[in-house]
């Protein structure tokens, strides 16, 4: 089956308060669901605490950005998806653009409808290793 298939993944997506407060997770979303055989296994919105926040951005503790982070994705509800399919990992990163708005090309989430750094709209794992770790974080009971 696909599901046997190595090259079959699955991703940890967020969409961070900003595109919640400013109506774009159909917008987002569709874009996910529009590549072909993408498929949303989970879907959830949910205000995140600090604990799962800690956990879930520990490596940037320390960090300039870390504090303001934190208040930025504790500040309303996010959607938590987990995305399921071919290369979605190199995938759903491609299709949010760089951390960076500005630097990000339009035709990008994050170059069609941002500006701040801080508030980019989107997350998604970067590797196989982030993927399971923060799905673990998100979704624990998903087999
Ligand atoms: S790093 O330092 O290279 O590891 O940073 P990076 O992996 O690109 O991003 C770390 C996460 O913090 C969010 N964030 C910022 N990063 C850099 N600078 C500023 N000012 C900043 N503000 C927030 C960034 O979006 C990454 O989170 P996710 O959720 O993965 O987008």
């Amino acid at each position: 089956s696909a599901r046997s298939c190595h090259m079959t993944q699955r991703t940890l997506v967020l969409l961070k308060p900003d595109a919640v407060r400013r109506g774009l997770i159909g917008e987002i979303i569709g874009r996910i669901e529009a590549k072909a055989g993408w498929t949303i296994a989970a879907l959830e919105l949910r205000t995140l605490g600090l604990e799962t926040l800690e956990q879930h951005y520990g490596e940037h503790r320390g960090k300039p950005f870390y504090e303001p982070l934190m208040a930025f994705m504790s500040s309303g509800p996010v959607v938590a998806l987990v995305v399921e399919g071919e290369r979605v990992i190199e995938g759903v990163r491609q299709l949010a653009g760089p951390t960076d708005p500005i630097a990000a090309a339009p035709g990008s989430v994050r170059g069609d409808f941002g500006t701040i750094v801080r508030e980019n709209l989107i997350h998604a794992s970067d590797s196989e290793e982030s993927a399971i770790r923060e799905l673990k974080i998100f979704f624990p009971g998903l087999s």
